[in-house]
């Protein structure tokens, strides 16, 4: 079976390419018919100009260097895979057959920069840069070299210590959106190559911010005590306070939806061979695009849902952006651009908003189970 590559189609397999979207799209968790005949690849080349790009090791510091204060946290998140894929993912032969797909040693995935930027963490350690943690405190935190000493400084007040740690590339915690942007940039897939080609996952399945957020990742461990100038470090978990759990849940929607939109914009290959037929990768699985294409459909569901009751202009905008927006063919640049938009309507909701207003979610809230690694769970069980 052949992707269709390189170059524009002719109008007759544009053709097949529809027909065959709408065949794939048009199952019952897909939605109106209007949309889904809109829902065709791009197969124009386009730059995608939103890869994640790795954290600068010029500028990262390591864990070790946030344990003396935050230890609960440190040790909470060595158990989660994030930190153990260390000894695991370039070892596995899963990593060597990607590896091998697309012409590098074995030996090179803890440290080029097409497996590092979203799978490590690196330092600059001796003048020399070292692969030192895989997902780590700084992948989603922000390289801490230049924040470190002021996001905790008692001489600040704390939106001072917010604001000035935040101008220096703390993703710091009080916003939802500056902490979840870097889930989505990771585990949204940007390069459709290292899925089509070399087998790669497209995507993280069912991943739900707050539900990926509130199992293994989650360490909520500061107890802020009334009239003290800092937070204090608690030994025990703390449940996300509630008006919290309802932006984690409403901004990563709309990062999501900004996300998977600028993966079907950045897709060049068709989702279909020359004879029209859907196009499966050795997974099983359709191509890259079709996979993100049908998170968008769901994503956009979902938020419809969502608007109906609680009435977000961020939603509202968002969602009329998809629409004036053909998910067709040609449209890259287009779909990049509201991409980038609705990340805007993101953080604009995410610092406009506190959460207190949308009491109608909890309902919806209380279904959403914690996300465990399997292995994980194999470890909590012993
Ligand atoms: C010398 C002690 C110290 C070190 C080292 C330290 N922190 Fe902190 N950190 C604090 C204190 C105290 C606060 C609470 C500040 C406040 O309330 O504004 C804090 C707050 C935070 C917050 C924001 C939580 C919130 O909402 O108040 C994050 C995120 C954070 N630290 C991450 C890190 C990371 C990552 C490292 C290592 C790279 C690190 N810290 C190293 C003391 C430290
Ligand atoms: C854009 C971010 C990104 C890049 C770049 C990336 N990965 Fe991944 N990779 C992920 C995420 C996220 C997962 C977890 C997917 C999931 O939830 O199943 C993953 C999972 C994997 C897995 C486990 C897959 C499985 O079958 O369970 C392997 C192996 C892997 N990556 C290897 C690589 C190698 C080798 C490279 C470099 C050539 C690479 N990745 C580049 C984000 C990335
Ligand atoms: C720097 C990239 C990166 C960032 C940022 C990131 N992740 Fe991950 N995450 C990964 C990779 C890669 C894996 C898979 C590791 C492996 O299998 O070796 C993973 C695995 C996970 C897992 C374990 C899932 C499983 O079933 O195995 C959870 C849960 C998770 N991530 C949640 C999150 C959440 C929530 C955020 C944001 C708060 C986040 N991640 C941010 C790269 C990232
Ligand atoms: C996968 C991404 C990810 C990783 C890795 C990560 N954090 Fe966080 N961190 C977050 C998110 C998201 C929040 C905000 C949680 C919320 O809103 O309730 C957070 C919150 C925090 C807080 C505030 C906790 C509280 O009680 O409110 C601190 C402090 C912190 N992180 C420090 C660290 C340190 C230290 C490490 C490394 C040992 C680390 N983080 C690793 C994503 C991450």
């Amino acid at each position: 079976m052949e992707i269709i590559k390189d170059g524009y189609p002719s109008a007759q397999q544009v053709r097949i390419i529809n027909t065959a979207l709408i065949l794939i799209m048009n199952t019952p968790i897909l939605l109106p018919l209007r949309l889904v005949s809109v829902l065709v690849i791009t197969l124009s080349t386009t730059i995608c100009r939103a890869q994640r790009v790795p954290v600068d090791a010029a500028h990262t510091i390591g864990a070790e260097s946030c344990r003396d204060c935050h230890k609960a946290i440190v040790e909470s998140w060595e158990r989660t895979k994030h930190a153990t894929s260390f000894n695991t993912l370039a070892n596995s032969e899963a990593a060597h057959q990607i590896a091998k797909f697309i012409g590098m040693k074995p030996d090179q995935i803890a440290t080029n920069a097409s497996c590092v930027r979203c799978h490590y963490t690196q330092e600059k350690l001796a003048s020399a840069v070292q692969t030192t943690a895989a997902v780590s405190c700084e992948s989603c935190h922000g390289g801490a070299e230049k924040w470190i000493d002021i996001h905790n400084s008692k001489s600040l007040t704390r939106s001072d210590r917010i604001s000035q740690a935040s101008a220096l590339g703390m993703n710091h915690s009080a916003s939802a959106f500056a902490t979840a942007k870097a889930c989505f940039e990771c585990h949204v897939i940007d390069d459709e190559q290292l899925v089509n080609k070399a087998g790669h996952p497209a995507l993280s399945d069912g991943f739900e911010l707050l539900s990926w957020y509130s199992g293994e990742v989650k360490h909520n461990f500061l107890v802020s005590t009334e009239g003290k100038p800092v937070k204090s470090n608690g030994h025990d978990s703390q449940p996300i306070p509630t008006a919290r759990k309802r932006m984690i849940f409403l901004t990563g929607k709309m990062l999501h939806l900004a996300h998977s939109l600028c993966a079907v914009g950045c897709s060049n290959d068709a989702p279909v061979d020359k004879a029209g037929k859907l196009v499966r990768l050795p997974n099983g699985k359709p191509t890259y695009a079709v996979q993100h294409a049908q998170t968008v459909q769901r994503l956009i569901k979902e938020m419809r849902e969502l608007q109906s009751k609680l009435g977000i202009p961020e939603y509202a905008q968002a969602l009329a952006l998809v629409e004036s927006n053909p998910l067709t063919t040609g449209h890259g640049k287009e779909l990049a651009t509201a991409a980038m938009e609705i990340k805007r309507l993101a953080e604009q909701f995410s610092k406009s908003n506190d959460g207190s207003k949308f009491a109608a979610l909890d309902k919806v809230l209380e279904l959403i189970r914690p996300h465990e690694a399997n292995s994980t769970k194999e470890v909590a069980k012993r």
